[in-house]
């Protein structure tokens, strides 16, 4: 009987050891510790062993068994371990690779920073739905029934009476309806218009709307606004000067412009030669205005202005086609790192 577990211990231990996957290690399980195994053979072989002999065999095989037992158990792991250096797979290890962070979006960085220049001198801030009224977006603000904006091809319209807003003038009604003056807003948002993409034109774009109302406020107001805001913004040093407009929601109009921040008035391809850069439409809020949005138009004055965020944003940081705001080509945005 010692001769037979010898034999088998010496042979179970090898097949154990050379059993290269877990399918053959299990082969080799059934085979050794099975209900048919040889192991349990050799058990039921007990039962002939000489009676003064069979508890040392009995023994003896109970520690072949845990003996092998243990062997499988190790040869398991080995392989296991095997397995998972050769896909190079351990979920349970933190990643390697440093997670990127997201930036904030230049257009995002501008438009925080006008606001924060604004609430320096003491605005509010107030936002209206870009999905508008027609009512809101033109007529409340005095534009006639055939007025060209209007038009279809500016316009997307979404029904008869509604349309993605044009422009953030209709956010001035929507406030002046709520709000008793004196008043001091700014509406900055998303707007729309039905054009043909290139480096200057985007079917969408952002702008901020200025609104202030009191009982006495005049030309000379918007003038020191619009020159506290260029300084603060594009720093000192740079002139402003009105150039008579039109907008039918504003009385005088006027086209607000400051010297070229590239070439600082001596003209340059940035400016077309000229030294000036247009920066924004503004003017004197039009008694009908006023009238539309419930107020005693003799009582109040006004000033509005409305300033494209993408031109101010290409401005400040020297970007001259404006599809890329929003193409999110991770190459321009990441220029923004650490600068914004
Ligand atoms: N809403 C005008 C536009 O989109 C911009 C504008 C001009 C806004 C004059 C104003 C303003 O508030 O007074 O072209």
């Amino acid at each position: 009987m010692q001769d037979a577990i010898d034999a088998l211990r010496g042979r179970g231990l090898s097949r154990i050891e050379s059993a290269a996957t877990a399918d053959e290690l299990e082969a080799a399980r059934i085979d050794l510790l099975g209900r048919k195994g040889e192991v349990t053979a050799l058990l039921r072989g007990l039962k002939d062993v000489p009676a003064d002999e069979r508890p040392a065999a009995g023994a003896a095989l109970n520690r072949l068994k845990l003996e092998l037992t243990d062997a499988f158990a190790a040869r398991e792991r080995d392989l296991r371990g095997a397995g998972e250096a050769v896909t190079g797979l351990d979920l349970t290890l933190p990643g390697a690779a440093p997670v990127p962070l997201g930036t904030a979006h230049p257009l995002l960085t501008v438009l925080e920073e006008i606001c924060d220049i604004f609430y320096g001198l003491g605005y509010d801030r107030g936002d209206g739905p870009e999905v508008e009224l027609d009512y809101y977006n033109f007529t409340a603000l005095n534009f006639p029934d055939d007025h060209p904006a209007r038009d279809i091809q500016d316009t997307f319209f979404l029904s008869d009476k509604t349309l993605l807003r044009t422009q953030t003038s209709p956010v001035q009604v929507r406030v002046m309806e709520q709000v008793t003056p004196p008043l001091a807003y700014v509406f900055p948002g998303r707007v729309y218009r039905n054009e043909n993409a290139d480096a200057s034109h985007s079917s969408e774009f952002f702008q901020i709307e200025g609104l202030c109302v009191d009982r006495e406020i005049s030309l000379v107001d918007l003038r020191q606004t619009v020159d506290a805001f260029v300084e603060r913004f594009f720093g000192a040093g740079f002139e402003t000067r009105f150039r008579p407009h039109f907008f039918p929601f504003t009385e005088p109009s006027v086209e607000v412009d400051m010297q070229c921040v590239k070439c600082g008035g001596k003209g340059c391809g940035v400016c077309g030669q000229t030294g000036w850069l247009e920066i924004m439409g503004a003017g004197m809020v039009h008694p009908r205005v006023f009238a539309a949005a419930g107020y005693d138009e003799d009582a109040y004055t006004g000033f509005a202005f409305g300033m494209g965020i993408d031109r101010i944003a290409m401005l400040k940081y020297g970007v001259d086609d404006i599809r890329l705001l929003y193409e999110n080509d991770l190459r321009f945005l990441n220029q923004f790192r650490g600068v914004l």
